[in-house]
């Protein structure tokens, strides 16, 4: 089977059981002789290489220009291969995994030494996740072994949720990317720490506080504010809050808020930069999309579809970059369920975010 390559980077799309069959072998031994494959899970495009092999780990550094401080998740296809690389898998992290494995939770655990320090960077914990997206749990099967990956972007930019956004970054760094068409949940997974009593959630996703709470049957930390701030004090518990994330090239302004006073604000800001000249791209709900007018719209969904809006997230933000957008405008949705992690990344995305100060007025605040 000869697969099409863009920059020398092959991109393996079967289109039938059989072509995925041969796409698996190939990209397992490609993983199994230390090489990198970006694959799709439910979440976003993971980079993968060999977890337990350093050089190999090393090479998703490189390729991301991810700094070293910043651990990887591994990803495994059942609990049953957790007990290799964690110490301890305490009740409540069984209870998790029971609910929600194969699925978008990302569990952080004490690790064993068999987990190179460069896959964790130098934690002594290790974060681990069965994805459910079919072609992820194949792959990890097929490859024998424990799979780390970062989302398969560039660092800093947003995350890919299409074989093609891998590409636009990785094309010529990576050996392969096996494509699974778009990613259903679009955001990164749920982080939760299972280091602390009680657990705390270090990066909000489609598993929500909420949903953890209801299966632990207790309150957990949110740490995922935390150190997140530049200047702050507080060593952030997991080091990829600190970075700033998931930007498109041109300066992001997020809106927060609802009702009229957002939609007053969004008015006013859209309409003094239109007057600036600036090509401007907006980021809008359902229902403010014929509220306002500019070059270019994305429409990530309903205010009250936040599961819509997350999917399409990254996307239209990706899409900015495509239509050279010179500044961007972004509706804030309400910070609820899975609204919390679209917050989250919209915020991280963001360069000044325009919040209700609580006196009827705005705040303006670098993002
Ligand atoms: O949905 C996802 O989680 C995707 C797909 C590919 O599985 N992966 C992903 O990886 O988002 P990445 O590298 O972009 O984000 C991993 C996050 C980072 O914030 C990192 O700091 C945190 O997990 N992390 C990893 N290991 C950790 C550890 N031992 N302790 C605390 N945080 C950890
Ligand atoms: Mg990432």
């Amino acid at each position: 089977m000869q697969w099409p390559q863009v920059k020398g980077t092959l991109l393996l799309s079967p289109h039938n059981d059989q072509q995925e069959e041969k796409a698996l072998v190939h990209a397992a031994r490609l993983l199994r002789e230390g090489n990198l494959v970006a694959f799709p899970t439910e979440t976003v495009y993971g980079l993968g290489a060999s977890a337990l092999n350093p050089v190999a780990v090393a090479g998703i550094f490189k390729a991301k220009g991810r700094p070293a401080d910043n651990p990887l998740i591994v990803h495994i296809a059942g609990i049953e291969q957790a007990y290799a690389l964690a110490r301890e898998i305490p009740p409540e992290a069984s209870l998790l995994a029971r609910y929600f494995w194969p699925g978008p939770l990302t569990m952080v655990l004490p690790k064993r030494q068999i987990v190179p320090d460069i896959t964790t960077a130098g934690l002594s914990s290790v974060a681990l996740r069965v994805p459910s997206h079919p072609l992820a749990l194949k792959l990890i099967r097929a490859a024998d072994m424990p799979i780390a990956a970062p989302s398969a972007n560039i660092s800093g930019s947003p995350s890919p949720t299409t074989a093609a956004h891998v590409l636009a970054d990785l094309a010529g760094r990576i050996a392969a990317v096996l494509d699974g068409g778009p990613c259903s949940v679009g955001l990164e997974s749920t982080v939760i720490s299972l280091l602390s009593s009680p657990p705390a959630l270090l990066r909000p996703g489609w598993v929500t506080q909420e949903m953890v709470e209801r299966v632990l049957k207790r309150h957990i930390l949110d740490l995922s504010n935390l150190g997140s701030s530049e200047g702050s004090q507080e060593p952030p518990p997991s080091p990829g809050m600190k970075y700033r994330h998931y930007a498109p090239k041109a300066p992001l302004f997020l809106v927060e808020g609802e009702g009229e006073p957002q939609r007053r604000q969004l008015l006013a800001l859209t309409e003094g930069l239109a007057m600036q000249g600036r090509k401007l791209g907006l980021l809008l709900s359902e229902e403010s999309k014929n509220y306002f007018s500019a070059p270019v719209k994305e429409i990530l969904g309903s205010r009250n579809d936040p599961a819509t809006v997350a999917r399409r997230l990254f996307y239209a933000l990706r899409r900015m970059d495509y239509q050279k957008v010179e500044v961007i405008v972004a509706e804030g949705f309400e910070e609820k369920e899975l609204g919390k992690a679209v917050m989250n990344r919209l915020r991280k995305a963001a360069a000044t975010i325009i919040r209700p100060d609580g006196k009827g007025g705005f705040s303006w605040i670098r993002g």
